[in-house]
């Protein structure tokens, strides 16, 4: 028998089932995780009654139109532990990210949910051509962030050899990558672009190592980036999605045979995407925001978690769970400039169109008296640093037009000297907002 086949079913029990099978499980998911947490959490029992809705009252997947929204700040006013539905005694995990506030938003697991999680990253990695017996090397932080210990048990639920290397240490990581010779490496984008660079340096070609795949997420990043990625490192670059509320990575996931938008993985995750100033649900296919309803989670049950996260819903190829568009920004990442709304993947998109530009770069904002000024800082790629300074000046022109032309706001581009923009090791930071 096919060990590969075996392992897919068991990994991704719902993929040959119809879409009306799909959606009778969730049906049925919906209905327990309304009631685990109308039953175990008071918070979500005082939301569901104000409102006048009960579980009982989900008799179709519409009505959970019904049903509250639950938000970032319902985390917060709960610190640390008040939206948890098991006890305590329950809970083998504890992940949280770092918030603007202060508070850092808590999120819990019992094991039956790290069993879910090993098992849906593990879906994911052998969605994206991974397979057991491969080397997987893991740069995504360990620690708080779901990124590292996500990938980590999942890469080895699927058999595969983990290299739990985490972020940072960038000179150790290309020394292991060298001398281990992973056949994957999970990272964020941002951080893979480091890593070129410093294998760059230490005059290794990267098309001579053994990568093959990249499997890249935690942040927004464009197809033009996937573009020098896989050119850059001769791998196959895909996208996974996911977030910590609701799991941690693997929550959706490029698969090799479809590549280009992630598939949701719906049997454990309800997706809905809602117009985010009236908090209507739109149709599939119009963009809005990422709503999403856990459907197996025991610790920490989310209804209508509002993720920010802004895409649509997309037709499942291959699959009966549906696909989403590649995320390209979080609302609360939306700059308004001059009255133009900007995400700064829309900038990464042009300077990744300069040949003679790499690929990082910062947006710098200020105010001059009562308009927003925007300064553009990038560097020359090492082979372009011999440009005369009016070859410099007209890539810097160049760029700023083409700005103008496809974003619709004025900037000025600065060129930085070769290595001085600051590196990312984890998620990257684009923006400097100074306006106040
Ligand atoms: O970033 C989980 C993760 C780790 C995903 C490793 C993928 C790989 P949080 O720190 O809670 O969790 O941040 C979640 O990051 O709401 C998105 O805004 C953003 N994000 C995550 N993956 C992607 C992606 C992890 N593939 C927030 N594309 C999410 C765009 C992403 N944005």
């Amino acid at each position: 028998m096919n060990m590969y086949l075996d392992r897919e079913a068991l990994l991704d029990p719902l993929q040959h089932a119809s879409v009306d099978q799909l959606r009778s499980h969730q049906l049925e998911r919906l209905r327990w995780s309304l009631n685990h947490a109308y039953q175990n959490v008071p918070a979500y029992r005082a939301r569901f009654d104000a409102l006048g809705v009960h579980p009982d009252d989900l008799k179709s997947l519409e009505d959970l139109s019904k049903f509250p929204f639950t938000g970032k700040a319902d985390l917060r006013d709960n610190y640390p532990y008040g939206l948890f539905a098991v006890p305590m005694d329950e809970v083998v995990r504890l992940h949280a990210s770092s918030g603007t506030t202060g508070k850092p938003t808590v999120v819990g697991y019992t094991q039956n949910d790290i069993d879910t999680w090993a098992n849906i990253v593990a879906r994911s990695i052998h969605a994206a051509g991974g397979r057991k017996g491969d080397k997987v090397h893991i740069s995504y932080g360990y620690g708080l962030f779901t990124g590292g210990l996500g990938a980590h048990y999942g890469a080895e639920r699927l058999g595969c050899t983990v290299i739990p290397m985490s972020g940072g240490q960038t000179e150790k990581q290309v020394q292991l990558i060298r001398d281990f010779q992973p056949d994957i490496i999970m990272v964020t984008p941002s951080y893979m672009l480091n890593i070129a660079d410093e294998i760059e340096r230490q005059g290794i070609d990267p098309h001579s190592l053994k990568l093959r795949l990249g499997i890249f997420g935690a942040e927004p990043w464009t197809d033009e980036l996937r573009g020098a990625i896989e050119q850059r490192m001769g791998i196959s670059a895909l996208d996974i999605y996911g977030l910590s509320e609701i799991m941690g990575p693997g929550v959706a996931m490029e698969c090799a045979d479809s590549k280009g938008h992630p598939t949701i993985w719906e049997d454990h995750f309800y997706p809905e995407i809602i117009n985010p100033l009236t908090g209507e649900v739109l149709p599939d296919g119009e963009f809005g925001e990422l709503v999403f309803t856990s459907l197996s989670k025991e610790a920490l049950p989310m209804i209508r978690y509002r993720t920010r996260d802004l895409t649509r819903l997309l037709p499942g190829a291959g699959r009966p769970m549906r696909r989403m568009d590649k995320i390209t920004g979080r609302s609360d990442d939306m700059l308004i400039i001059r009255g133009v709304n900007v995400f700064p993947t829309q900038v990464e998109e042009q300077v990744l169109k300069s040949k003679a530009l790499c690929e990082c770069y910062e947006m710098h904002l200020s105010r001059d008296g009562n308009l927003d000024t925007v300064e553009v800082h990038v560097e020359l790629k090492a082979d372009h640093q011999h440009l005369t300074a009016a070859e410099q000046q007209a890539v810097c022109g160049e760029l700023s037009k083409q700005i103008k032309t496809y974003i619709g706001i004025s900037t000025r581009v600065v060129l930085q000297p070769a290595f001085s923009l600051k590196r990312s090791e984890g998620k990257a930071c684009h923006v400097f907002d100074k306006r106040g």
